[in-house]
């Protein structure tokens, strides 16, 4: 049988680490994804911790995912950012995937906001456009491959959790709220998460229209952790480029392009998260 690769106590020393380094105590997280890294630099009062230097932190290998956790105050807010994160296609097992979700849940964190960089699939998707994740199809768990396979410790939650409403509807429309207010439009759709690293091929990208609206590679796992634990996730997708459904399209999605539009959009989504952790 699986073993799990962590245990609570291993959480708990991670938590305990970072809490012995700020009087902070955040409820709220913000995890960053491709591009979003700028976001960090709006906190204040901030505490900043190398994953490297955290007990048993997976560390990320993808340039432009940095590997640093902000513990620090967004508009007088007290918040934990994570700038950067690990991924499955990096060769870590879903289980180090999401092992940050257990250790901000042991300092304290019940809210988790989950950002990422996706492909458009929606035809009325635009680059630049920021969705709002209403709900995900994550394609690996759904043939197995779950963040929660193995043994299941009770004290961290059910073993069967259910994902009715995965992502918070009262968040959700607090988004909505917010944007509105700051004249930012958000779309509202399905995310769908893949293994990667390899870009979907067009018959891929037509497949995946019929199930979601964007797709990425990441945010799943760590909403199934999150969830499992009790938290309440909101999830943004900042739409970097557009999926290719056609052999014919000769414009090809690249890493770089991910990463510029990224940080292009980092300003308005830093607005926007910033408007809706104050507004919480
Ligand atoms: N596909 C998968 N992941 C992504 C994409 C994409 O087109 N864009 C950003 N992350």
């Amino acid at each position: 049988m699986k073993q799990n690769l962590f245990s609570r106590e291993q959480f708990d020393e991670s938590a305990r680490f970072v809490l012995a380094r700020t009087d902070l105590r955040p409820r709220v997280a913000l995890t960053l994804g491709s591009g979003l890294n700028p976001l960090a630099n709006a906190l204040t009062d901030t505490v900043t911790i190398p994953y490297g230097n955290i007990p048993h932190f997976p560390v990320s290998t993808v340039v432009g995912h940095f590997g640093i956790m902000v513990v620090g105050k967004l508009n007088n807010r007290p918040v934990v950012a994570l700038k950067g994160r690990v991924h499955y296609y990096e060769g870590y097992d879903y289980q180090e995937v999401t092992y940050y979700v257990r250790v901000l849940r042991a300092m304290g964190v019940d809210t988790i906001i989950l950002t990422n960089a996706a492909g458009g699939l929606n035809r009325s998707f635009r680059v630049g456009d920021l969705m709002l994740i209403a709900d995900h199809v994550f394609l690996p768990g759904l043939v197995g491959s779950s963040p929660l396979r193995g043994p299941n410790d009770n004290v961290l939650g059910p073993r069967f959790p259910e994902m009715g409403a995965a992502y918070d509807p009262a968040l959700r429309r607090l988004a909505h709220q917010v944007a509105g207010q700051l004249g930012i439009t958000l779309q509202e759709g399905v995310y769908v998460s893949l293994g990667g690293p390899s870009f979907e091929t067009p018959a891929e990208v037509r497949f995946l229209r019929t199930i979601g609206d964007a797709v990425g590679m990441s945010t799943a796992p760590e909403t199934i952790v999150a969830r499992h634990g009790g938290m309440r996730v909101l999830g943004i997708s900042m739409i970097t480029n557009i999926a290719v459904d056609s052999v014919t399209v000769v414009e090809k999605p690249t890493h770089e392009e991910v990463l510029e539009v990224g940080q292009e959009m980092a300003p308005r989504l830093t607005e926007l998260l910033s408007g809706i952790v104050t507004a919480m």
